[in-house]
């Protein structure tokens, strides 16, 4: 029997390393699969993150075009106005502020080389004013410019009433600017006249691709709200 046991006990100590060695084995292979797995598959957040980073693209992309085509469309649709006015005893010039206040517009006064005195403005004594009128070709000089002109695509132009017309030193501030495709929008003020032939007299001054829309008489201290109605009826707003 001892001999027997002697005799099996190499085969039984064999088999159990042998077998202790393929459960460790198995274990090491287990541990190997799971950490392949855990690499292979990803995990929530690098899951999450791929498809973020697949949806982002698109996104960023479309951002891209998107924002391309705003700027495009905003470059379209954005009109940058300039309110341009002349006036001497203030009537105009309140209404020109008006304007630029509800539409958040640039201001420019066109204000002559030579101003105006009380006398050159007393009508039918054949004053300065009176003598300018009645010379078709007269161009009072003005002082300083806009130097931006580009900019604008649309000019409200306002003046008052002179003997039925604009002041010529309107003609000389259309004359000293190329306002090709620009829109001209004209109002004036007076103590009773309309606006008249004032605006279509000074559209043949401009050419034909100035864009001239209808104009608006305004009488003195006229309300804000009656300007800013005006501006929404011919849809500048
Ligand atoms: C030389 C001259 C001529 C004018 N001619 C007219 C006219 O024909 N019809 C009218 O209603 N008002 C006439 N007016 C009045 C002005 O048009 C009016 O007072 C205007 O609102 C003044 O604008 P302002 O204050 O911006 O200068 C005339 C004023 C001047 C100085």
């Amino acid at each position: 029997m001892r001999r027997i046991v002697g005799l099996l006990l190499p085969f039984v100590i064999i088999f159990a390393l042998a077998a202790c060695g393929q459960s460790a084995a198995s274990e090491k292979q287990e541990e190997i699969q799971t950490a392949v797995q855990k690499t292979d598959e990803p995990s929530e957040t690098s899951r999450n993150g791929a498809a973020a980073e697949t949806e982002e693209m698109p996104d960023t992309e479309m951002g891209t075009e998107s924002s391309v085509l705003t700027e495009g469309q905003e470059a379209d649709v954005i009109t940058k106005t300039l309110v341009a006015y002349f006036s001497c005893t203030g009537t105009t010039e309140l209404v020109a502020e008006y304007i630029a206040e509800i539409l958040g517009a640039d201001i420019y006064e066109i204000v002559p080389e030579n101003p105006y005195t009380e006398a050159d403005l007393a009508y039918y004594t054949n004053g300065r004013a009176d003598q300018e009128q009645n010379d078709s070709n007269a161009r009072p000089a003005i002082s300083g410019g806009v130097e931006n002109m580009d900019e604008y695509d649309a000019i409200i132009l306002g003046y008052p009433i002179w003997h039925g017309q604009a002041p010529r030193i309107i003609s000389t501030f259309l004359e000293s600017y190329d306002f090709s495709g620009k829109t001209i929008i004209p109002f004036c003020t007076s103590h009773s006249s309309g606006i008249g032939s004032s605006a279509s007299n000074l559209h043949d001054l401009c050419s034909e691709s100035v864009e001239w829309m209808d104009g608006k008489r305004f009488e003195s201290g006229v309300s804000k709200e009656s300007v800013q109605n005006w501006i929404v009826e011919i849809g500048i707003e």
